[in-house]
């Protein structure tokens, strides 16, 4: 799993703090929560195999939520389906399961339900009541685990944005809801009008600013390149479907033991860890956030922007789930995202990305012996859990990396071991001769190539 810092305090559209949720959880530990999938079959119309198969869909949905919701850093302690057999406008569930629930709730002491749907304002203030905790909707978990990976400038201010336009129609509503309710008291011009216009006009000032920002951030998107030579090794990306084993696979090729404690990456990003490849290489590993099925809209771009640092990369390490029926479809998926980031007005990503993919064909423990899919050549089969291709894993990547590296001579003074020693450290020595003066043929990429002659100069 990953090292998540505990739950949020955003996701709080309404503002609305249930009372059992006075932000002392730290004494109590991590926060409890429960997952509910409100899930409705297939109507008639659509083909038998489909109706039949809406369990099982209903199933790798609710896991999938459940991954979702655990990456925020709750401790989940009850997940459920419940199927719709309508949807209620109140509470979208029918009563019987709202109480239901409810019952759970306090049975497992849970101060936050993720609800997998899109909720009305409504519907989530209305569920926040009967339960008495915090109600997250699927658009509103997605938000917060994009605003904790994102990264860059670009990203962060995406989020933000993506994060107040949600906010404004939640906050309208559900004062709106609250006026409708108070109707009766009569006090002139009711209390929150002008505090609803207030609001909405800071949220609309802030908007303006954000899309202003963005505009520069894009204008100047030079810096991205600037920013990846400055990263002292090469970097390896991590991206894929949730749930395809990115972490698992993150802490695999990184874990204990590989290259734990290392000071070089003491200062680096907790989603980024440094490892040693088999020819003693240095690259930094870094995980990005996972691709969702079903991404409301509204958070496309928002999710396009956290991507950003796959732009860094110098390999991008495609990760694949292909025990996962929908494994192929997955595939395209990201493939069209990586190559809507390189194309448009303002591409984040060159066009040589795809020489830079490696795909690796994971969970083939699952497979009982059935052949693995080979869609991309070169692609690796691997099982992140058992460790089975992870050292074949290694080596491609070194292979990777080695490919894009010059081989260059130079002759170091004997006096100079500090430029020998970064040699070894940022290239690979391939052969030397001592001889008053040392005569080095080394390889190196070629920005470490370009960073060692400049400093020379
Ligand atoms: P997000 O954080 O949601 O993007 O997911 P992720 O891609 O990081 O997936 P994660 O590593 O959290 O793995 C998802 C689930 O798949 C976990 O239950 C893992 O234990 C399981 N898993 C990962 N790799 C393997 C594998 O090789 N074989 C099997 N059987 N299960 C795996």
């Amino acid at each position: 799993m990953r090292r998540r810092p505990p739950l949020p305090k955003a996701t709080d559209p309404a503002g609305y703090t249930p009372a059992n949720d006075r932000g002392d959880s730290s004494d109590l530990g991590p926060t409890r929560a429960a997952v509910i999938l409100p899930y409705q079959r297939p109507r008639t119309g659509t083909l038998g195999a489909a109706v039949e198969g809406a369990p099982r869909a209903a199933e790798a949905r609710l896991a999938e939520a459940v991954g979702l919701a655990a990456s925020i850093g709750v401790t989940i302690v009850h997940s459920v389906v419940h199927m719709l057999r309508e949807r209620r406008p109140s509470t979208l569930l029918g009563e019987g399961h709202v109480e239901t629930i409810r019952q759970a709730i306090e049975q497992h002491g849970i101060t936050v339900t993720v609800v997998d749907a899109a909720l009305s304002p409504v519907q989530q203030r209305n569920l926040e009541r009967a339960w008495n905790c915090k109600v997250i909707d699927r658009t509103g978990l997605i938000l917060e685990i994009f605003g904790e990976r994102a990264r860059t400038k670009e990203g962060t201010l995406q989020v933000e944005l993506a994060h107040l336009s949600y906010q404004r129609t939640r906050l309208v509503r559900s004062w709106t809801h609250l006026e409708r309710q108070r109707g009766g008291f009569g006090f002139l011009g009711g209390p929150g009008e002008s505090q609803i216009e207030i609001d909405r006009r800071l949220i609309d000032d802030r908007i303006i600013k954000l899309k202003k920002e963005l505009e520069v951030v894009r204008r100047t998107r030079g810096l991205h390149r600037r920013q990846r030579e400055k990263v002292p090794y090469p970097v390896i990306a991590l991206v894929g479907y949730t749930n395809a084993g990115k972490s698992t696979l993150f802490n695999g090729l990184t874990g204990a033991g590989v290259y734990a404690q290392d000071q070089l990456f003491a200062t680096l990003d907790p989603t980024m860890r440094g490892i040693r490849l088999p020819s003693g290489r240095l690259a930094i590993l870094s995980d990005t956030v996972g691709f969702i099925s079903e991404l409301p809209t509204q958070l496309v771009e928002a999710f396009r922007a956290t991507l950003e640092e796959v732009a860094a990369a110098d390999v991008i390490l495609h990760v694949r789930d292909v025990a996962h029926p929908d494994s192929a479809s997955q595939r395209a998926d990201v493939l069209k995202v990586l190559a809507e980031l390189a194309s448009g007005p303002h591409p984040s990503l060159d066009e040589a990305w795809e020489g830079r993919v490696v795909e690796v064909l994971n969970k083939v423990d699952l497979l009982d012996g059935a052949d693995v899919p080979v869609s991309a050549p070169g692609s690796v089969g691997v099982s992140a859990l058992t460790g089975e291709g992870l050292e074949t894993l290694r080596l491609v990547l070194d292979a990777k990396l080695a490919a894009g590296l010059e081989t260059v001579d130079y002759v170091i003074p004997a006096s100079d071991g500090a430029r020998l020693a970064w040699l070894y450290r940022h290239g690979e020595v391939i052969a030397r001769d001592d001889d008053g003066e040392v005569r080095v043929t080394v390889r190196l990429t070629p920005a470490d190539r370009a960073r060692f002659e400049k400093a020379e100069a």
